[in-house]
């Protein structure tokens, strides 16, 4: 059988040729190819485009050239895929936007003028919090942009970066990261937006949609279920299917189908058993069956070698790639040729290559790629770093903020009074991981803790420290110790101790013993414990990877220029041996020794002015399935400064035939109010909000009572309402 499909591939092959040679494949207006005709609908360009290429060219297609930069020549038939920019060009130089543009341009050249049909390449890149082919501007990381609970202001962050990932030519990126996270000793913590699927969706179609808008493709990551047991990175995930809808998969479907991303990469871990890089009932059944997904879905690095190597799954050799092929995954990233190899071999059969070919060349046209394939060199300088990014990367920083502790007020600082302060730590504040080029070099503008306090307090005298051991040197006389905490986290980095390194908090403990005050800000990206350091100072601020503006939002944060808002995106356990805690979780476990309340839950977050709520409304006491109720609630800033303040609304469905979790996030709004104003919110609760997975596994909303609660986190509820679905 299969020989002699080998034969009929090479057949296929030769009459490929032979057709182009004596020109009878399709043609449209005037001699010019179908499928360069802008006029034609897509899919009639795709397929005209596909009976024009050889089985080769079309394997070519499938193959990411991440190894093979600068080297796509005239011989060769045209990669579909690139990534070189980040990675290789700016390894050993910097290189301006412009000259990043020309490097891009060059690489198009090759395939769009020295290859047989010119088919651009679909060039690709990271920009988690920031594009990352140089010293393009650095925005909060995702967990901090969660921490905003503003999905406008991530949406506006977004925006630049998709100008900035176009300026230069990269038209597909692999991000945004849309992993729930409920254990904080996965080291990628810092890349997701938390522990909750709501407030994920919402971050995350913000995200999307302002990326896809600049034209520029996202590549949703990691579909699905991140880490598994231990918080171990890649691990093995055994969700029920029902959880896995209603959690992990929910983001993603919410990005496909409202935020129309046009690209999937396929995880590491596997679900029961079955690797996420070749699960057919997740990339086939949910993927596009259920969602209706057609764009092109990519293995993370090596996951399709990780099939073998790390699940040691035993495939015969010569139908790796047709299973995949088969399971939904169309690219195998990055660098891998095997593709062309199996095709070359008869080992995949035609139909199910063009299948993912088709996919490919549908994601180009619609990108316009083969219209303007090029990246204007001449304009990208000024799309980049450009102020109102700058202003933009501020005030996500700002808004990013999670005031934790502030002990009888000791924030902010009084600049009339504090004269000395002296910051220990990195003054530099960390950027986080997905920054500048590989492994994070980059030379941006940004401005340290040390000139951001300077700035904003200009009579205090500021004393850096970089040592986290040089507590001795600290003046007695410094109005406040502000300690910058960091730790070690990233991919590969997953961590079975949640405090923080032991010369930090033995600093801290140093300090509050010599009765200096400290303040201590957290540049983590994922929470820590702090159970042997916390009572002993007054204040904790939670700054995460602030980005480049970072020091001078702390600064602010400091000394009350901006009043904090920020709220946590993620519990924070008192120890690790309470992980996996969220807020959302059922409500009938039994706890041994009264560790079931985290040091902060999930939506907590402190501000220098106070709220009330009141006059919490239903727009009716009973609704049909498929209708929608109107919540409203007053709220009124009472103290002397202005601030934001984050609203969440939480439901909690009690049904006859399934336990449901004791509150979901369902409706928030961050809104500014000045001293003594009182706003009206309201918030809608329809089908999207009150839907279950039901025991049939079908999304329906059910027959059962309703709680609505309203208040300032997942643990302080002020306002409680009921209604009935009948
Ligand atoms: C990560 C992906 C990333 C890829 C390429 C992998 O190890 O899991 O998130 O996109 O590397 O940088």
């Amino acid at each position: 059988m299969k020989s002699l499909f080998k034969v009929s591939v090479g057949l296929f092959f030769i009459a490929a040729a032979l057709a182009t040679e004596t020109g009878q494949s399709g043609h449209g207006t005037n001699g010019v190819p179908a499928y360069l005709n802008p006029q034609l609908p897509a899919d009639q360009r795709v397929n005209d485009l596909l009976s024009r290429m050889t089985p080769e060219e079309k394997a070519w297609q499938l193959v990411d050239g991440f190894p093979l930069g600068g080297k796509t020549g005239e011989a060769h038939p045209g990669i579909g895929l690139m990534r070189e920019v980040g990675h290789f060009a700016q390894k050993t130089k910097r290189l301006t936007p412009s000259e990043v543009a020309h490097l891009i341009n060059e690489d198009q050249r090759r395939a769009v003028e020295r290859t047989r049909l010119g088919i651009p390449i679909l060039m690709n890149e990271e920009s988690l919090h920031g594009a990352c082919w140089g010293d393009a501007t650095v925005f909060p990381q995702s967990i901090a942009m969660a921490a905003t609970w503003d999905p406008d202001l991530a949406g506006r962050a977004a925006g630049a970066i998709g100008q900035e990932l176009r300026a230069v030519g990269v038209r597909l990126t692999l991000a945004p990261v849309l992993n729930i996270t409920r254990d904080p000793r996965w080291g990628r913590t810092e890349e997701t937006y938390g522990e909750d699927p709501w407030l994920t969706a919402q971050m995350g179609l913000a995200y999307v949609k302002a990326i896809e808008s600049n034209g520029v493709a996202c590549m949703l990551k990691h579909f699905v279920a991140d880490y598994g047991e231990g918080g171990r990175d890649s691990g093995p995930v055994y969700y029920s299917e029902r959880y896995l809808r209603a959690v992990d998969l929910y983001p993603f479907e919410v990005a496909v189908r409202d935020g129309k991303a046009r690209s999937v990469m396929a995880a590491y871990s596997s679900i029961d058993g079955v690797p996420c890089a070749m699960n057919s009932w997740l990339l086939n059944d949910v993927l596009r069956g259920d969602w209706g997904f057609d764009g092109i879905v990519c293995g993370d690095y090596g996951a399709v070698a990780g099939i073998e190597a790390r699940h040691k799954l035993q495939i015969p050799a010569d139908e790796v790639v047709s299973d995949y092929l088969k399971a939904g995954l169309d690219v195998d990233l990055p660098s891998s040729t095997n593709v062309v190899a199996a095709v070359g071999q008869g080992e995949v059969s035609p139909a199910l290559l063009d299948r993912s070919v088709a996919r490919l060349l549908k994601l180009k046209f619609d990108l316009g790629l083969f219209e303007k394939p090029y990246a204007d060199e001449s304009a990208a300088d000024h799309l980049v770093q450009t102020p109102e990014h700058r202003e933009l990367a501020l005030q996500a920083a700002r808004e990013a903020i999670v005031l934790l502790k502030n002990r009888n007020g000791f924030l902010p600082l009084d600049k009339g009074t504090a004269r000395k302060l002296v910051v220990i730590g990195p003054t530099n504040l960390p950027l986080g991981d997905y920054t500048g080029t590989y492994r994070g070099q980059w030379e941006g503008h940004s401005i340290s803790l040390s000139d951001g306090l300077a700035k904003v307090a200009p009579e205090c005298q500021v004393i850096h420290l970089e040592r986290y051991d040089d507590s001795k040197e600290v003046p007695a006389d410094a109005s406040a110790v502000i300690v910058v905490a960091t730790i070690k986290e990233g991919e590969g980095m997953d961590r079975t101790q949640l405090t923080l390194p032991q010369v930090q908090e033995q600093l801290i403990l140093d300090l509050a013993a010599r009765h200096l005050p400290v303040v201590v800000v957290l540049c983590t990206g994922a929470p820590v414990t702090m159970e042997s350091w916390l009572e002993k100072v007054p204040a904790v601020v939670q700054a995460w990877y602030p980005g480049q503006e970072g020091g001078q939002a702390v600064a602010e944060v400091l000394f009350g220029d901006y009043n904090p808002a920020g709220r946590l995106p993620i519990t924070f356990p008192k120890e690790v041996g309470q992980v996996p805690i969220y807020y959302s979780t059922r409500p009938s476990g039994r706890y041994g020794d009264n560790m079931e309340k985290p040091r902060f839950p999930f939506g907590f977050g402190l501000s220098y002015t106070t709220f009330k709520y009141s006059n919490a409304k239903l727009s009716a006491s009973a609704i049909q399935p498929g209708e929608t109720l109107t919540v409203s609630v007053d709220v009124e800033n009472t103290g002397s400064r202005a601030g934001d303040e984050v609203v969440q609304l939480y439901t909690r469905q009690s049904l006859a035939f399934m336990s449901t979790p004791a509150k979901e996030l369902r409706a928030f709004k961050r809104v500014r109010l000045d001293p003594g104003e009182k706003r009206t919110l309201s918030f809608a609760l329809g089908p999207a909000e009150l839907c279950v997975w039901n025991l049939q596994m079908k999304r329906t909303v059910e027959p059962g009572t309703l709680d609505i609660m309203i208040g300032r986190s997942s643990a302080e509820i002020t306002q409680t309402l009921q209604a009935r679905i009948l």
